[in-house]
């Protein structure tokens, strides 16, 4: 078995029938993890990523919940841990601006809402798998965003705000859960997935690419890459980290 494998354990990736979540669940499970593949509106994407995980011999569960409601949060990892009876990875990747607007014109439920999505839904899913990740010596990975770095102008600030807040209960975490759990973050920059393809304008995009020191956007399974180095034992000293993938595009 090679270092970096992850056979005979358990991987929940959130919001993995599309985009960054889908490439991690194929990812985690190219290592031997077995993977359950959570959505919420995403079905057809999710069974399609638990047929191609099981084409290539692995077992996968495509399992549904709103995460911005406690009860579905909370049976989603119930649910896992009973069909697989253990827990070992948790990616918490659901995410989304949902729709823009400046802070200054910010709806509170816009706000709200945001803040349902992009960390409470983390925060209730990770309350709910702690009992299992540490009898696991599990892994938690947080998926960030580059706007955490620069803020979210330009419309993005209550998503903004809320990866932000993810980022401290990631820190938080790390510090909670040593030594039985590690706990880190990848911050990506502009990936090319579906959620531009809803947010951002093709000319925007254009920019991002010239603006960033490699020529270009990223694509979801180099952000999958580093969750599952971040999942694996090959990182096993790693504890409290955001790893930045963004080309160069904003340097710490
Ligand atoms: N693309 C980028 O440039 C970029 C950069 C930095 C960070 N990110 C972050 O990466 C993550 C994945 O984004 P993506 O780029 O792959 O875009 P995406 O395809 O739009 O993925 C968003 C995922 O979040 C899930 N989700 C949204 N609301 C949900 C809810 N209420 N309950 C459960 N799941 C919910 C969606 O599930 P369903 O589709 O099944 O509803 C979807 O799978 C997000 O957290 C995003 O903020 C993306």
């Amino acid at each position: 078995m090679d270092a970096g494998s992850l056979s005979g354990q358990v991987a929940l990736v959130t919001g993995s029938g599309t985009g960054i979540g889908a490439a991690t669940a194929l990812a985690l499970a190219q290592r031997g993890a077995r993977v359950a593949v959570h959505y919420h509106q995403s079905a057809a994407g999710a069974q399609g990523v638990v047929r191609q995980i099981e084409q290539q011999g692995g077992r996968a569960l495509a399992v549904a919940a709103d995460l911005t409601d406690e009860s579905q949060a909370t049976n989603l990892v119930h649910r896992v841990v009973a069909h697989f009876d253990r827990l070992d990875i948790l990616v918490n990747n659901a995410g989304s601006p949902l729709e823009r607007s400046s802070l200054e014109h910010c709806p509170l439920d816009l706000w709200r809402r945001a803040f349902d999505v992009n960390v409470t839904s983390a925060f209730l899913v990770t309350r709910a798998a702690i009992p299992a990740l540490r009898a696991a010596r599990g892994r938690i990975i947080n998926n960030l965003s580059l706007s955490v770095q620069t803020g979210g102008a330009g419309g993005a600030g209550p998503y903004a705000a809320a990866k932000g807040a993810l980022q401290v209960m990631t820190r938080t975490l790390a510090r909670e859960l040593a030594p039985d759990v590690r706990v880190n973050a990848v911050m990506p920059g502009v990936i090319e997935t579906p959620h531009h393809e809803r947010f951002t304008t093709p000319e925007r995009m254009a920019e991002y690419r010239q603006q960033t020191p490699l020529g270009r956007n990223g694509n979801a399974d180099e952000v999958a890459q580093a969750i599952a180095f971040l999942a694996s034992p090959d990182s096993g000293f790693v504890n409290g980290a955001l790893l930045d993938i963004n080309g160069g595009r904003f340097l710490r």
